[in-house]
């Protein structure tokens, strides 16, 4: 499975965006994220276009919480998308990209005050609230900035996503959204119309991620048509937009079979058009919010490896072979988290028949496994194995567990690679620490 710019170069090396990914390891050292930037904007591309022509009326925001750095933010914006932000530090890494405050939508299920106030101050074009408490808060900071905020409703459409339980978002039992069923959506929505500094722009629903079968999403559009249908019948006011939040699975491994964004873009719009139909509503603005499709594929994980060990373990085959590289659950805790599944390749060694079957630890003091069966060639230590599809909820979800430094970034393109995140140092694990004084 090759992804995106990935190939097999004359030297038999793993190659992304042009870089030999043996001379990358060497000047960037390793664990070392590679971000393939053709990919990257060849998916915001796609996913502009093609809900352009299938649906019209719409827009593409990219959910940074997949992968936000400085320069992922200015990419978005040189490709024209809108962007989620779920964060004090999301917003404050999209104000320093100079990303436009004016296509920034801001989620979350609980916005402190202080970033709802950073919400208004900076001029977001919407806040999600997600709560009642949440709505007067912002009414009562717009009113005393002297602002009228847009908001966007966020509700549970009460759609099964069938997906990891950690997750899936979009059911009944959920800490996400406002009930449409149990009647807390309506209520909300007369709130939000009530309230003098919010000004009720839209409607919002997050069914679940790495949906591989994208079908929940059209039960999720009927059930929003609907509710706009209901909220005009009940109060008058026409729902401009409708957001449907994130977008289409990856690939982690050859079998997985996702949407791609083009049949995606068909199948919610489609089923969008159908539901505004039926439910006999003007047609609403559509918003999206993919991460995953956008940063995940073009993100791949360059590793050391380390210690082979071969143990004896009772059951079929009799041996396990570890393969253990230096990383793990602090630049990767999916594999923990959401028993998330892998590809790997031998960068250097790229082309090779895959003939020996490892489990790839990694070198935290935990269990810390990081791909628990890979067919790969014979592999020695001081090889290199990348791990693809790491661009999503990767490097965003990195800990420093065990002290470890976080990874540098690189960004790939055309034969150039740039530093978009430098290499933490031991001094950054210490640098915000503090002794006080009794202890020196
Ligand atoms: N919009 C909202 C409101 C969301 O909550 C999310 C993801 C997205 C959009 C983007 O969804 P995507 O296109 O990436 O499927 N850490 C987990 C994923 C958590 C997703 C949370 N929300 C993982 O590593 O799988």
């Amino acid at each position: 499975m090759l992804l995106g710019t990935q190939k097999i170069n004359s030297a038999n090396h793993l190659e992304i965006g042009g870089c030999d990914t043996v001379d990358l390891a060497a000047r960037f050292g390793t664990p070392l994220y590679v971000m393939d930037e053709a990919m990257i904007r060849e998916r915001c591309r796609a996913y502009k276009s093609s809900f352009a022509s299938e649906y019209g009326d719409a827009a593409v925001a990219y959910a940074s919480k997949a992968f936000i750095v400085t320069a992922m933010c200015r990419i978005i914006d040189q490709e024209g998308l809108w962007l989620d932000v779920a964060s004090a530090g999301e917003l404050y890494t999209a104000k320093c990209a100079g990303f436009p405050m004016d296509r920034i939508l801001f989620h979350g299920n609980f916005k402190s005050p202080a970033e709802l106030e950073m919400a208004v101050e900076n001029d977001v074009f919407c806040v999600v609230p997600d709560s009642f408490v949440e709505l007067d808060r912002l009414n009562a900071i717009a009113q005393d900035a002297g602002k009228v905020q847009n908001v966007m409703l966020r509700c549970n459409p009460g759609v099964d996503p069938h997906t990891h339980r950690l997750i899936s978002t979009g059911q009944q039992d959920s800490k996400f959204g406002f009930n449409i069923k149990d009647g807390s959506a309506m209520e909300a929505i007369r709130k939000a119309i009530s309230l003098p500094s919010l000004k009720l722009i839209g409607v919002h629903c997050h069914v679940g991620s790495q949906l591989l079968d994208p079908t929940p999403f059209v039960e999720a559009a009927g059930v929003m048509a609907k509710f706009i249908r209901q909220i005009k019948d009940e109060t008058g006011c026409e729902i401009g937009i409708l957001d449907m939040g994130g977008g289409a699975g990856v690939r982690y491994i050859e079998t997985d079979q996702p949407a791609t964004v083009q049949e995606f873009a068909k199948l919610v719009s489609e089923a969008l058009i159908v539901a505004v139909a039926e439910a006999g509503i003007a047609k609403p603005k559509l918003m999206v919010e993919p991460g995953r499709s956008i940063a995940g594929e073009a993100g791949t994980t360059l590793y050391s490896v380390g210690p082979i060990k071969r143990v004896a373990i009772p059951e079929a085959p009799g041996t396990r072979t570890y393969l253990a590289v230096d990383g793990g659950l602090s630049d990767n805790p999916r594999p923990t988290m959401y028993d998330a599944v892998y590809s790997a390749i031998l960068a250097n060694k790229a082309g090779d028949e895959p003939r020996v079957r490892y489990t790839v630890s990694g070198k935290h003091c935990e269990t810390d496994m990081l791909i628990p069966s890979v067919l790969l060639p014979e592999a020695s230590t001081g090889d290199l194995l990348a791990v693809q599809t790491t661009g999503a909820y990767n490097q965003a979800m990195a800990s420093n567990y065990n002290r470890f430094t976080r990874p540098a970034v690189v960004l790939v393109n055309d034969g150039q690679a740039d530093l978009i995140v430098r290499r933490e140092t031991l001094d950054d694990l210490v640098r915000c620490d503090v002794v006080p004084d009794r202890l020196k």
